[in-house]
């Protein structure tokens, strides 16, 4: 029998770092031929997640320019995807989660009439303006999907509510598989500016806000509490890997720049995030993937955002919506660093998203569907 190509098509950094241990384990089938186009919609925080596992893409769209637009990255990725199915002719595609490399990606399969394996599938907010674009991404890519591989039980139900076509399997996260060799007591960062952090003495909080629908005012905001809260506590250390954006960069700069307690880095590879966020004393984010990997660190996380599609670590107590005023984002930051009470009421590991077998979950279900093994996976339960 001839081997199924299975190509992982991505392009951003959080897709890199959950796809890739997913390429890896299909590497491992001799039944499987794993093959990566990336579309390189992130350029350098792409390239040193594929160095940090040792990948390498075998197509590559190439696709980022400065200040890209959702309209430039969706026809370049899908006209330049047009050109690799004909090449490679896979069997089936994989993307992942809700960025516009996923919906493109999707939407060329579907062209072509290959079906699709959606990884992170079923994460919804129900508001399709929030997170913008990634609601309407990742709805649109789950219509076009064949397979869904949804990390959570909650998931699921979010499609069986859509009347998704296709099979759903819960996989857990393969953000899960990723930390599992990443986080090291003897870890030793190489970015210099994180080995001068005092962990021991100070307590540092990890930063980052990126999001397109936190632009303008709310990411002003959000960052004009944080100045506050570092002036108001002289004794606490704030850690900021600054976004590639231009957007971001520039108001990052403008709010938090030559605060001596503010450190505003250049974005580190994930294995410095990962020890960077074991170290720290809790973790405040507007992004999605940081949600996922805090609570299996025991780090309480405030979440810079109105709404959130993984509603799993909140009820498990160690995430809170902190929204994006200035005033509540101060004043919830503060009753952590000051209430040791309600610190550790939310300093507890938890692991809502996933066991770390996530991507073996995922192979077997495409071995499954494919027909080459008679044994469906065991559904991960939380
Ligand atoms: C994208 C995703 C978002 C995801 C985020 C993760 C879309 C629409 N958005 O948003 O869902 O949460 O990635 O980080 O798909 N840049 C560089 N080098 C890089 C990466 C980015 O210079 O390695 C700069 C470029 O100027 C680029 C800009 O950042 O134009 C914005 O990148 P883009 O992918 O459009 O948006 P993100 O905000 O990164
Ligand atoms: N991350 C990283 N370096 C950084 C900031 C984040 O490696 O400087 C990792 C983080 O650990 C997580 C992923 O990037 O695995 C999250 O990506 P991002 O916040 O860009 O996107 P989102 O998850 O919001 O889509």
């Amino acid at each position: 029998m001839s081997k199924l190509k299975i190509m992982s098509v991505f392009g951003t950094r959080p897709e890199a770092i959950k796809m890739a241990p997913l390429v890896q384990e299909l590497a491992k089938h001799p039944e499987i031929e794993s093959i990566c186009c990336l579309t390189g919609q992130h350029r350098e925080m792409l390239d040193s997640v594929m160095e940090i596992f040792n990948l390498k893409g075998d197509y590559d769209l190439d696709i980022m320019e400065k200040s890209q637009t959702l309209s430039t990255i969706t026809t370049k990725t899908l006209l330049g995807m047009d050109r690799v199915i004909d090449t490679a002719k896979p069997d089936m595609i994989l993307v992942h989660g809700d960025t516009s490399t996923t919906f493109a990606g999707a939407l060329a399969a579907f062209y072509h009439q290959i079906p699709v394996g959606h990884v992170e599938a079923g994460l919804r907010t129900w508001d399709k303006y929030s997170p913008f674009p990634e609601e309407i991404n990742r709805t649109l890519t789950g219509d076009i999907a064949t397979l869904h591989f949804a990390p959570t039980i909650a998931n699921r139900e979010n499609l069986l509510r859509e009347s998704i076509q296709g099979e759903i399997f819960i996989t857990g996260n393969t953000a899960i598989d990723s930390m599992k060799y990443s986080v090291r007591d003897d870890y030793r960062f190489h970015t210099e500016a994180l080995n001068e952090l005092d962990f021991k003495n100070r307590r540092v909080i990890v930063l980052t806000c990126h999001r397109r629908e936190n632009y303008g005012k709310p990411m002003e905001d959000i960052l004009s509490a944080i100045r506050e809260l570092t002036l108001a506590h002289p004794e606490i250390d704030v850690v900021y890997p600054v976004h590639l954006s231009p957007v971001v960069r520039e108001c990052a700069g403008r709010i938090l720049g030559g605060l001596k307690n503010v450190h505003l880095i250049d974005p580190v590879d994930v294995q410095e995030m990962h020890n960077l966020m074991a170290r720290s004393y809790m973790v405040m984010t507007d992004s999605g993937g940081l949600q996922e990997e805090a609570p299996a660190l025991g780090k309480p996380v405030l979440v810079l955002r109105r709404e959130t599609e993984r509603p799993e670590a909140i009820g498990a107590g160690t995430v809170k919506l902190a929204g994006v005023e200035k005033e509540t984002v101060y004043a919830m930051a503060s009753e952590l660093l000051e209430s040791e009470e309600a610190y550790h009421k939310m300093a507890k590991a938890v692991n809502p998203y996933g066991d770390g077998n996530a991507c073996p979950r995922i192979a077997q279900a495409i071995l499954w569907h494919f027909g080459r093994t008679a044994e469906r996976p065991a559904d991960f339960m939380a």
